[in-house]
């Protein structure tokens, strides 16, 4: 048994080094279209896009940081001929109808190619702390957000038969974790739909992504840690911190995934959760289903020092009041 299981990590590790291992990324005569593409993972894969060679277009609120970003995207494009375009619009509205602006970058940029949806928010709050209003900005813009910009593409690469639709979901999207009620919700159900969307749309040549960022030093990261519950802070301490460069390198390496991870641990966790999505290719599934029992063992392991830190900072709390 020991030796069986040794040598089902030796095959792990050594699959897992040779997906790390880093590709050239050749995105010329490719338009990425990208939410939240002002900032953090989203700025950091238009800059990736642009020196790839693609036209790049970013999608946000903030006229001011779409005009800066647009400047650092410009300033690294592979050839003069690559467009680099912006569009200020609040992706958490509802019923937004989004097609004008995919009209508008098509006209200027050709066609769609790819899609990430990255914009998103995190607000980490137990529960009862977490306000409706919270509640409904999360689903509002993480999932709905999503859908809305996705409803105004597909249609468009569906009459030409190509591309490719990202998700930029979160490790908290297939791992519940302290404090992420409302976020985790909110990323759990882009995996739903991803999964769902991929068998409507892989007839039409269109392949969908979901992409599973663990924590990854960005604005918003910087932002969400400031009133963090201590026991969540001490539970991420455990995970890796990750440069928005390298998060947003290992997503555009697509190659026809589904699941896309950061990381060993991230690898580890999609892996193990890897249950009823699209394999990305035999040889992945071979390796899914030899690890999958270990992994589960690894994460229950894991799941049981989460339960603990949190009973140290319960009896902490106590002590203090
Ligand atoms: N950083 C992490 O640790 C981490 C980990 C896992 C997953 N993720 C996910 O990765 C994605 C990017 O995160 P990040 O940390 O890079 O975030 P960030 O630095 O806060 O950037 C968010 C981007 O989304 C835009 N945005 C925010 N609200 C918007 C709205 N209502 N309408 C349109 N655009 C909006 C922002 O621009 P404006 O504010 O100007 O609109 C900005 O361009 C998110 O989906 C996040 O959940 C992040």
């Amino acid at each position: 048994m020991i030796i069986i299981y040794s040598i089902i990590i030796l095959i792990s590790v050594n699959f897992y080094l040779y997906l790390k291992k880093k590709r050239a990324l050749i995105l010329d005569n490719e338009h990425c279209l990208i939410t939240g593409g002002s900032s953090g993972i989203g700025l950091a894969m238009a800059i990736q896009a642009a020196k790839s060679g693609a036209n790049v277009t970013i999608v946000a609120r903030s006229k001011e940081r779409l005009e800066s970003a647009k400047e650092q995207i410009s300033s690294v494009t592979k050839s003069s001929k690559q467009l680099v375009l912006s569009f200020s619009e609040d992706l958490s509205k509802q019923e937004l109808n989004l097609r004008n602006i995919v009209e508008k970058a098509e006209a200027q940029a050709g066609p769609i190619t790819m899609l990430i949806n990255n914009a998103g928010t995190s607000i980490c709050h137990r529960l009862e702390d977490t306000s409706a209003k919270d509640f409904n900005n999360m689903l509002n813009l993480n999932f709905l957000g999503s859908v809305n910009m996705t409803k105004a593409v597909l249609p468009l690469m569906k009459s030409r038969n190509n591309g490719r639709i990202v998700f930029v979901s979160s490790l908290a999207g297939l791992f519940g974790l302290y404090g992420y009620t409302a976020y985790s919700g909110s990323k759990f159900a882009l995996v739903g739909l991803a999964e769902a969307l991929q068998m409507e749309v892989k007839t039409h040549n269109i392949g969908v992504t979901v992409s599973f960022p663990p924590d990854t030093d960005t604005p918003g990261f910087a932002e969400e840690i400031k009133d963090k519950p201590i026991e969540t802070k001490r539970i991420s301490e455990s995970c890796g911190f990750f440069s928005a460069e390298e998060v947003a390198t290992k997503t555009l390496q697509l190659n026809n995934k589904f699941m896309s991870s950061v990381g060993f641990e991230g690898w580890m966790i999609c892996t193990a959760c890897s249950g009823s999505t699209p394999a990305n290719s035999y040889l992945d599934l071979i390796i899914q289903v030899m690890t999958m029992g270990l992994f589960r063992i690894a994460l229950f392991i894991y799941l049981k020092q989460c339960d603990s830190t949190i009973q140290k900072c319960a009896v902490e709390k106590l002590k203090k009041n």
